[in-house]
C-alpha cells in the first residue's frame, strides 16, 4: 500500500526520460535514446496478508505447523508454487534430505534478462514445529511471493535476470540454502550479482533493521526507508543466522531486512519507531502464538514495499 512516494535519483531520472522522449518525438537528429528506468510498484499489503492467512490455514489443517518434513511444509510449497506457475514463472523444486526427512527449496525464474547477472530474493518457508510460523517466516515468504507476482503483473523486463527462492529447513541450520549454494557450479555462483534475504519482516513490536553486508544493497534499502521517513538500524541480532549466510560465505553480495526476534526493544528504539520498550520485538518467536495475530501490518507493508523497491532498483 502506498505510504508516500520516495523521491530518489531514479524517480528524478524517470522524469528526465519523459522529457527527453518529448524532445525526441520532436525529432532532434542524433539524440541518443535515453535509458528506460522503471519504478517499483506499490505492493498490496492486503495481498501479502492473504498469503499469510493461507499459510495459517495450512498450518491449522496440518497439526499446527509448517515444519521441515511435515505435511504443512509440502502444502506451503504447493501453495506458493501454484501462484508462481499461474503467473508465468519457471519453477523448480530442489529436494534434499535432513534428519531423515525430505526437504525442498522452491526456485522461480522470471524468463528474460541477462542470466550472467542474476538478482535473487529469498526467504525460508519452513516453520519450527511449535507453531505456524507466520512472522517467522510467513512474512518474508509472502512478501517475496507478492513481489514476484508484481513482477509478472507489470511484465517487468529488467536488464538482469530475476530469481526468487523459498528455502526449506532453515530452522534446522540453514539446510536448504546451504544445499542450494553448495550445489551451484562456481560459474553459476559467480553469475549471482546479489541475494536479498527476507526473514521475519512483520514483527508485532517492530524495529527496522537493514543488513550491513553489501554496501550497494544496504544503501538501496536505506534509500527506500529514507524516502518514507522511517529510521533504520543495522541488523545485529545474530548476524548470519539466516539464509543469506551461505551466499555471503560463497562470495555473493548479500543484503536483507529484519524486524527483530527475541531481543527487547529499547526506549531509544521506541522513540524512533513507537511500540513497547522492554518487550521483545517478537514475543511469539518460535512459539505457538506465532499466528496471523502476531504481525504488524505497518511493518509488513513497509518491508514488502522495500523488497519490491530493491528488486526493481538492483535489476536495471
Ligand atoms: N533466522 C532466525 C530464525 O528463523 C531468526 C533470526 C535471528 C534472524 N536473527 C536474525 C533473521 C537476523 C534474520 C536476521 O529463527
Ligand atoms: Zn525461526
Amino acid at each position: 500500500m502506498k505510504l508516500s512516494v520516495p523521491v530518489t535519483g531514479r524517480a528524478a531520472a524517470t522524469v528526465a526520460v519523459a522529457v527527453a522522449t518529448l524532445f525526441t518525438t520532436g525529432s532532434i537528429a542524433g539524440a541518443a535514446p535515453a535509458p528506460k528506468v522503471a519504478a517499483a510498484p506499490d505492493i498490496s499489503v492486503t495481498n501479502v496478508k492473504a498469503h499469510l492467512s493461507q499459510l495459517q490455514s495450512i498450518a491449522t489443517a496440518n497439526g499446527g505447523n509448517r515444519a521441515h518434513g511435515r505435511a504443512g511444509y509440502t502444502a506451503s510449497i504447493n501453495y506458493v508454487r501454484g501462484k508462481l506457475d499461474a503467473a508465468g514463472f519457471t519453477t523448480t523444486l530442489q529436494s534434499f534430505t535432513s534428519g531423515g526427512r525430505t526437504g525442498y527449496n522452491l526456485i522461480a525464474d522470471w524468463p528474460g534478462g541477462d542470466t550472467n547477472s542474476v538478482i535473487m530474493a529469498g526467504s525460508h518457508l519452513d516453520s519450527v514445529t511449535s507453531g505456524a510460523g507466520i512472522n517467522d517466516n510467513g512474512s518474508g515468504s509472502a512478501a517475496v511471493l507478492e513481489t514476484a507476482l508484481a513482477v509478472a503483473a507489470a511484465d517487468y523486463q529488467p536488464t538482469k535476470h530475476l530469481r526468487f527462492a523459498w528455502w526449506g529447513a532453515e530452522e534446522l541450520g540453514l539446510v536448504g540454502s546451504k544445499y542450494y549454494v553448495n550445489n551451484l557450479s562456481s560459474a553459476n555462483r559467480a553469475r549471482i550479482s546479489g541475494y536479498l534475504n527476507f526473514d521475519m519482516i512483520g514483527s508485532p513490536n517492530p524495529g527496522y533493521f537493514v543488513y550491513d553486508d553489501d554496501p550497494t544493497i544496504e544503501q538501496t534499502f536505506k534509500d527506500y526507508f529514507a524516502g518514507i521517513g522511517v529510521a533504520t538500524e543495522i541488523e545485529t541480532e545474530g548476524d548470519g543466522r539466516s539464509d543469506h549466510a551461505p551466499f555471503k560465505s560463497a562470495g555473493v553480495p548479500v543484503g536483507g531486512l529484519f524486524t527483530g526476534a527475541s531481543r527487547t526493544k529499547t526506549a531509544a528504539q521506541v522513540a524512533k519507531w513507537g511500540g513497547t520498550s522492554g518487550q521483545a520485538f517478537d514475543r511469539c518467536y518460535h512459539s505457538s502464538c506465532d499466528t496471523t495475530s502476531n504481525i504488524s501490518d505497518t511493518a509488513l507493508n513497509r518491508n514488502s514495499d522495500a523488497a519490491a523497491y530493491a528488486v526493481w532498483e538492483l535489476s536495471q
